[in-house]
């Protein structure tokens, strides 16, 4: 593995914490891996990726960072906090509808300073849009630096190959479980995990890949040459379950949310209806099936995303369900 420069500023390790209660619940042994406390911005996995994104772009004298997502990303979110945390200019693009206030990620970009570019879909490709915004920076005398979606390429997947070299300090003989959306989270944990005795599986959460698998192949393959791996891999290797996907990207689904109050009414630990809940109701379902055998050692990754809770479309379902505890007198 080559050595790679980063940015410090986030707290690490995350700590790994033991979860009692649903251990309990489970009948297997529960742990969860807080790298939903990275400290900025409300916390989140793409902070460990920034890490590396921001000393590339000081490096080159950036001043101010864009990039790409859906509305409410929350890789759009924790970019704006490391722009505001050191001074620079951030727009983030998204081809998406306004969701229609307001709120969640979107607001919390604007608290931070960030813009954020909503462009409706009229098949203008997204890369002709940052082209523009980047250009406007220029114009206004600021160097632009791109960031890609998830922050998923070689150089963002380097934050979690870190993770997974400071998760073989916690744990031994165990199963790691986080949800896959555009694949730089697992991607670096596959690679530092390789040769451990700490099993990986991804949780896909949306349909985003025709073939999965392949798609690692091909991701792992630029990762192994640009850092430099000494081992091969193959598409069996990619352990990316496509069944939990429940109809689509960000939908509201109700299993996701029982998992979600689950959580937070056994542990006190919010998790997201778009990412982690959905990973969660996976592991719940394997559990059910066996597919998770009772007392196995269970290491779920609690990657952020907690803004999620307010975006419109989840909060109303979940106001619907949990209006029935709030008396008015
Ligand atoms: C909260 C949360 N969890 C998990 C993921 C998935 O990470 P990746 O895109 O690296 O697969 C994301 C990506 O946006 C996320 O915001």
């Amino acid at each position: 593995m080559m050595r790679h420069d980063k940015e410090s500023f986030l707290h690490l390790p995350t700590p790994l914490e033991y979860l009692p209660a649903l251990s309990r619940e489970l009948g297997i042994e529960f742990y969860i891996k807080r790298d939903d406390l990275t400290g900025l911005g409300g916390g989140g996995n793409k902070l460990r990726k920034l890490e590396y994104f921001l000393y590339d772009a000081k490096t080159k004298g950036a001043t101010a960072l864009i990039t790409v997502g859906g509305a409410q990303t929350n890789h759009g979110r924790l970019t704006a906090a490391v722009a505001a945390k050191y001074g620079m200019k951030c727009t983030i693009v998204a081809v998406d509808e306004y969701p229609g206030e307001v709120s969640a990620n979107i607001l919390l970009d604007r608290i931070m300073g960030a813009d954020v570019l909503l462009h409706k879909d009229d098949g203008t490709p997204i890369a002709d849009i940052v082209d523009k915004v980047a250009k406007n920076y220029e114009k206004a005398g600021e160097k632009p630096y791109f960031i890609p979606m998830g922050g998923s390429n070689e150089l963002g997947a380097l934050g979690y190959y870190e993770c997974a070299r400071e998760l073989l300090k916690q744990t031994e003989n165990s199963s790691v479980f986080v949800a896959v959306g555009s694949m730089g989270t697992y991607m670096g944990l596959f690679c530092g995990l390789h040769g451990s005795s700490v099993k990986l599986t991804g949780i896909l959460i949306g349909p985003f890949y025709d073939d999965a698998q392949s798609y690692a192949l091909n991701y792992f393959n630029r990762c192994k040459s640009a850092w430099k791996l000494n081992f091969n891999a193959e598409r069996s290797d990619f352990d990316i379950r496509t069944g939990f996907i429940r109809g689509g990207y960000n939908n509201p689904v109700k299993e996701v949310r029982e998992g979600i109050y689950e959580m937070a009414r056994k542990e006190a630990i919010i998790i997201d209806p778009c990412y982690t809940g959905k990973a969660y109701a996976a592991i719940r379902d394997m559990v059910a099936s066996g597919d998770i055998k009772q007392g196995e050692k269970i290491i779920f990754i609690h990657t952020g995303g907690t803004p999620g809770i307010n975006t419109p479309s989840h909060r109303r379902e979940m106001e619907k369900e949990l209006i029935d505890g709030i008396t008015i007198e």
